[in-house]
């Protein structure tokens, strides 16, 4: 024992195709050199307190209900006192009022392989089975690209105080073609 401070444990956790130097980049599915594959969120293979921080972009809404509470659990229990979850989610609440919004003009079945096909609506905000059905269900266009949870604001706060959270970070972004929740979260 040196008494030098342990070296940070940084997870990426869901990385696609964005792989973060000086992190360990975990993916289901290895779109991109240097993601790990083998390791599962509902059970790090860490022991308490060892991670610095933990960045997930777009992956708590893959979870289902049962994974959720493990990964929530796992993310209170991996990280040190101090350290920092970054995460977002499509806004729900602001994905609901848009549908509500959105003209129901359905086009076009999916188009397996294209881009941004997405009934035929695209990007398109204005019509309900564009992309901004895609932020109900996932994209669906591979392996783990299915969304079976949501999170609003207020779900966030909830869950961030329940696990012991010391403070809870919450803005809105706009991002992957909609609104988006930004937390950052310190244990
Ligand atoms: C919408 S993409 C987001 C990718 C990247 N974070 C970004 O923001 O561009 C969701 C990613 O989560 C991954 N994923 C889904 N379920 C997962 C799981 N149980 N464990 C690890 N990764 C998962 C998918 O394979 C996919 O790469």
């Amino acid at each position: 024992m040196d008494g030098s401070a342990p070296a940070a444990l940084r997870l990426h956790l869901g990385c696609g195709t964005s792989v973060l130097p000086g992190w360990v980049n975990i993916d289901l599915v290895a779109r991109a050199p240097g993601v790990v594959t083998d390791i599962d969120p509902t059970t790090l293979p860490y022991p308490d307190g060892a991670v610095t921080e933990v960045l997930a972009e777009h992956l708590f809404e893959h979870f289902s209900f049962a994974e959720e509470g493990l990964v929530w659990r796992e993310m209170a229990r991996v990280l040190r006192p101090g350290g920092v979850l970054t995460l977002e989610v499509p806004d729900f609440e602001w994905v609901c009022g848009r549908f509500l919004q959105a003209e129901d003009a359905w086009r076009d079945f999916y188009v397996v392989g294209a881009v941004d096909h997405y009934g035929g609506c695209g990007r398109a905000l204005d019509q309900r089975w564009g992309i901004l059905q895609t932020m109900f269900f996932g994209n669906q266009n591979g392996a783990g690209q299915f969304h079976r949870s949501a999170y609003t604001e207020g779900k966030l706060r909830a869950l961030a105080a329940h696990l012991g959270f010391r403070a809870i970070a919450v803005e809105t972004r706009f991002n992957k073609g909609g609104q988006a929740l930004r937390a950052v979260l310190t244990r």
